[in-house]
Parts: C-alpha cells; structure tokens; sequence
C-alpha cells in the first residue's frame, strides 16, 4: 500500500507517522511519500519520521520530494493537508476581520473565506492530477476549510472525503469520562465542519443506550471549561456543541479577546520554530510533547481509521466524516457536504440517517450552507461582487457595510494567492 501527504513537510506530520507506526496492523503502509515544497522544512520532518519508523520496527519506505506528480503516482490515497500561503495568509486572516469588529480566525468568517479562496484552486489542481495518476486513488482532505474544499472536490467528481478531529477529540474524551474504550463511545454528531454539535452519546454503536444526559449531569462543568462557555449554556442547550461554536455563541467576548491577545498564527509560528529545530536532533525517535499544544490531536487515529476502512483494511466501520449529505438533512441542498456520521466501506462513506436537529441549531447550518456555497462560487469563479455575496451571507456578518469593507481587505491581503485579484 502506498499512501502520499500532500504539505508533508508540515510541522504536524511525526504526529501523523506516530500513528501509522502505532497502527501498523490497521493500516500496513509499504511506502509513505511527503511531498512539500519547502525542501529544507521537508528534509527535517522526513529524517524524524525515518527515525520514528525505525524506532517502532516499522518495515515501510518514507520518500520525501518536492514533485507532486511524481509523489501520487501509483498511491491508493492521498491525504492533503497544505496550507497555502503559510502561517503568514493565515496571521493575516486572523487579523484583519478584527478591524471591522469580526472574528478573526483561519476557518470561520472572513479569514475562512480568505483561506478558502487561496486554497480551493490549489487542491483542486492537485486532485485533478490524482485522477490522472490513479482514477480509483482516495482522496482525503484535511485542508481547511474542510467543508467547502471537500465540497469543491466532489463537484469536481472526485473521490474524496473531508476529516476533522473535532468528533474524534470529543469520542476520546467522553471515552476517558464515562472510563470506556474509545471504540464504544458513538457519537451523534450533526452540522457542516466546524459548526456542530454532538446531539447523543450512544454506547456500543448508533443503537446503543444514549448518555448525554448522565455525561452533561456528572461532567457537564469540565466540558463547559474546556470549551470555554458557560455551564448554564450547556445545559439549556442540551447538547455539546464543538469550540468552533463559541465564535458565535460568544462572538463579542471572542473578538475583544483577540484584540488584546498574539494572534493563533504567531503562537503556532514560534511553535514550529522549536519543533523544527527539534526535529533536526538525530537522536529524537519520537514525537515531541510539544507538539500536543497544537490542535490536531487523534488526527492521526482518524486518517488511519478512515484510510483503513476506504482501502478495505480494517477500520471502523462507523466515523464521522465530511460527505455529500443526500438527503440527509432534508432542509439542505442534496449536494451540500454535511460532517456526520457515515458507514465507511470500500465505495466511501454513506451517511447515517439523523435526527432532525432542534431548530436551534438546523438554522445555523442552514444558514452557514448557503455562505459555504457562495464562498466556493467565490473561490471557482473569482470577483469582487462574489466575495461579497459570501460575506454578507454569513451569519457572523451579515450587514452590508462590513461585507464591503471585508471584501476590499480580503481582496488587498491576497492578491498574491488570486488569479482574478
Ligand atoms: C483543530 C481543527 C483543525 C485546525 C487545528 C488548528 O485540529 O480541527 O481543523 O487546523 O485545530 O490547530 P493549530 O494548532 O494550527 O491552531
Ligand atoms: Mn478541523
């Protein structure tokens, strides 16, 4: 089996390699390419992942190169997880919303709409040299922003799945709570990537007995702590809705915060600055602690999980991932793509049916649907008027005069990454 990253140089990679180490026998990997276009970045990352592979008896070959087209010939999937433009597009979207009084952040609102103008035509360039390389290759996308960059790639009539580790973050902590394997726990996860809410807690599988209520009753303080939202919130919601909610349910308090504080995009640059030069330390064989202070816990279970049960090996039969919705959630389009539930086999995923949500939260993925739309008619087709019709659309937004001023920002700050800019 052959498998090829896309942005392999990243910093997050040895977590991802730990976990194709760790779960060889649910994924045997013959060869691992990195493809990176930062030689220098890429050489260091490679060398700690050779050295971790050797480390844990891991019989697979890592190549790292700079040529796409050569990385993706002959792989059975190929994850993406580039970044375009780097930490500094993504200081920028973290930055220039806050001056209009918007949230500013690399996935929701305006700078998610920066992010997914640069990005859409980059992935969709490379899934379309996949296609030629291995027409049956799977294409799995961690790039952000995953709900509309998946729904690009199957407009496109590509084989690709969207993954987040929002659901499988939240399946391991309610499996450390309730002091049972993560396996057991299945969760009843509703909305679009970034936007949903974990409705039920089922133990054993989607008939199992439903503990959300037990878990929101003997845990519901920590949960509220960690999410940083108020207890008296969850409970009248009922439900646990993802971090990435707080950038609505809190949008005030979240912006004021940010005024003040380093933006996410400094901290994770200074970040990988220390992991770099770690990871030129011929005697590091493992992934360094630090790198748990960024956000991409369990990824690598969840890449493994999902490869696994695409290329017929032995993953979970249910996971959450990003999918067309079909009917899913009746009050959307057939052709948006919804993170659910999904029973994932050799064909790709196939959504689970669903509760229909509570109108509390049906709007707002409703309304977040419609400005996923237009951001990706944004992204397709390029021009002044469609990025504003996206931005006026999204529910953190929405007035007129903020919509124009973003729109001129986003326009300023990335022409560089715009053909049409
Ligand atoms: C979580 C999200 C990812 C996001 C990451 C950011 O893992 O699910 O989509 O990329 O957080 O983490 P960072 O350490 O880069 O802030
Ligand atoms: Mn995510």
């Amino acid at each position: 089996m052959k498998l090829t990253v896309v942005g392999g140089g990243s910093t997050y990679t040895p977590e991802l390699i730990d976990g194709f180490a760790r779960l060889r026998d649910t994924l045997p990997v013959e060869e691992l390419v990195l493809v990176d276009p930062a030689a220098e970045r890429l050489e260091l990352v490679g060398g700690l992942a050779r050295r971790i592979f050797a480390k844990q008896g891991h019989p697979g070959r890592i190549v790292t190169t700079a040529d796409v087209d050569a990385g993706i010939d002959g792989a059975d999937a190929v994850l993406l997880q580039l970044r375009v433009g780097g930490q500094a597009a993504r200081e920028q979207d973290e930055t220039w919303p806050l001056e209009c009084g918007c949230v500013g952040q690399e996935t929701t609102g305006a700078g998610g709409l920066a992010k997914a103008l640069r990005t859409v035509p980059v992935v969709l360039d490379i899934a379309e040299r996949v296609r030629r390389a291995n027409p049956r290759a799977w294409i799995i996308d961690f790039t952000n922003p995953v709900g509309i960059v998946t729904r690009a790639l199957l407009q496109a009539g590509h084989r690709a799945v969207g993954l987040c580790n929002v659901a499988i973050g939240f399946q391991r902590k309610f499996a450390g709570m309730l002091g049972v394997a993560p396996a057991d726990v299945h969760l009843g996860h509703v909305g679009l990537n970034h936007l949903t809410w974990e409705t039920g807690v089922r133990l054993g599988g989607p008939e199992g007995a439903n503990v959300l209520p037990k878990l929101l009753a003997e845990h519901g303080d920590s949960i509220a702590e960690d999410l940083r939202l108020s207890r008296p919130l969850l409970d009248r919601l009922g439900v646990v809705p993802s971090y990435y909610l707080r950038y609505y349910y809190a949008h005030d308090e979240v912006v004021d915060e940010l005024r003040t504080k380093p933006s996410r995009a400094a901290e994770v640059a200074a970040m990988e600055r220390e992991l770099l030069a770690m990871y030129g330390d011929p005697a590091l064989a493992e992934k360094p602690a630090l790198l748990a202070r960024r956000g991409g816990a369990y990824y690598s279970e969840a890449a493994v999980d999902l490869a696994a049960a695409l290329l017929g090996g032995a993953g979970s039969p249910y996971q959450v991932v990003n999918a067309v919705n079909q009917g899913t959630l009746p009050f959307l389009p057939d052709d948006a793509v919804i993170e659910v539930q999904a029973a994932i086999g050799p064909n790709g995923p196939v959504p689970l049916p669903v509760p229909e949500p509570d109108p509390l939260f049906a709007g707002l993925i409703a309304n977040v649907t419609a400005y996923e739309d237009l951001a990706l008619e944004a992204a397709l087709r390029g021009g002044r008027d469609r990025v504003f019709r996206a931005l006026l659309a999204h529910p953190l937004i929405g007035q007129y005069a903020y919509a124009d001023a973003l729109t001129d920002q986003l326009i300023a700050h990335n022409r560089e990454h715009l053909a049409w800019a």
